[in-house]
């Protein structure tokens, strides 16, 4: 579904990623796991056309995509750090991002399972950090796209929605999705991902199951694994 092939980025002389490649061919969740600064909101923007690569090619369906846009309406997309107007209403996000998408949109159940009914008439800045989670995870869901894209989703999440939470990824997995989530909660990535991606140094230190990655370090979970491979 997805091929990454030899991409490349820097900032000034920081390398981020340095020819990463990786062919993702179903549906299922796959974690892209790495240090702070380590690429992974680097990454998943140019798998979304928002930041530019030096090199490399990434295809959607055998298509390449950076030199076109409209695969973009396939992937649903959570930011790490998703900027609206804090004066804009939830209602009126919500409405304003299914005007700009132009795609059947499906909120409701989202808006219940979150028990958002009462927030809805409230402005975006006088929501709590975890209620603005939970309206950005609506907004993610909302529309029916094969691919999903998290970027953090859990962050400022209570135990209830993170419940809820996987839930929904659960899902969509269920449903063929492809899932490209990132996380610095291993339980969490241990408990969804099919496989994981780990970036380091800008390569790709490791791709596969949990439970290679696991037999590769000779530790008995992905907390430790990843302490094992960063600080030896
Ligand atoms: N627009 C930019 N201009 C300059 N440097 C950038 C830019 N975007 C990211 N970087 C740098 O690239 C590196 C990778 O950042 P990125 O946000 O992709 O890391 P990350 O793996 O998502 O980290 P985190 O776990 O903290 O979310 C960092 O050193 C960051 O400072
Ligand atoms: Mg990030």
């Amino acid at each position: 579904m997805i091929a990454v092939k030899n991409i490349s980025k820097a900032f000034g002389s920081l390398q981020v990623l340095d020819k990463i490649s990786f062919d993702l061919k179903k549906g299922g969740i796959f974690a892209v796991l790495g240090p702070n600064g380590s690429g992974k909101t680097t990454f998943l923007k140019i798998l979304l056309g928002m930041v530019l690569p030096d090199s490399g090619e990434i295809y959607y369906q055998d298509q390449p995509i950076l030199q076109s846009h409209a695969y973009r309406k396939h992937i649903g997309y959570l930011p790490q750090i998703a900027r609206f107007p804090d004066n804009l209403k939830v209602r009126e996000i919500i409405h304003m991002i299914m005007d700009i998408r132009e795609e059947p949109a499906h909120p409701e159940p989202l808006i219940e399972l979150f028990k958002l009914d009462k927030f809805m008439d409230k402005k975006l800045g006088d929501l709590s950090g975890g209620t603005r989670q939970k309206v950005n995870i609506v907004l993610t869901f909302m529309f029916d796209t094969p691919v999903v894209v998290l970027d953090e989703p859990t962050a400022g999440l209570d135990p209830v929605s993170l419940i809820k939470l996987k839930d929904l990824l659960h899902q969509a997995k269920n449903q063929g999705k492809m899932i490209l989530i990132t996380s610095h909660i291993m339980s969490l990535v241990e408990e969804l991902a099919d496989e994981v991606i780990f970036l380091l140094e800008g390569k790709i230190y490791f791709q596969g199951t949990l439970s290679d990655l696991q037999s590769k370090t000779e530790t008995r979970d992905l907390e430790h694994s990843i302490a094992a491979i960063l600080e030896p």
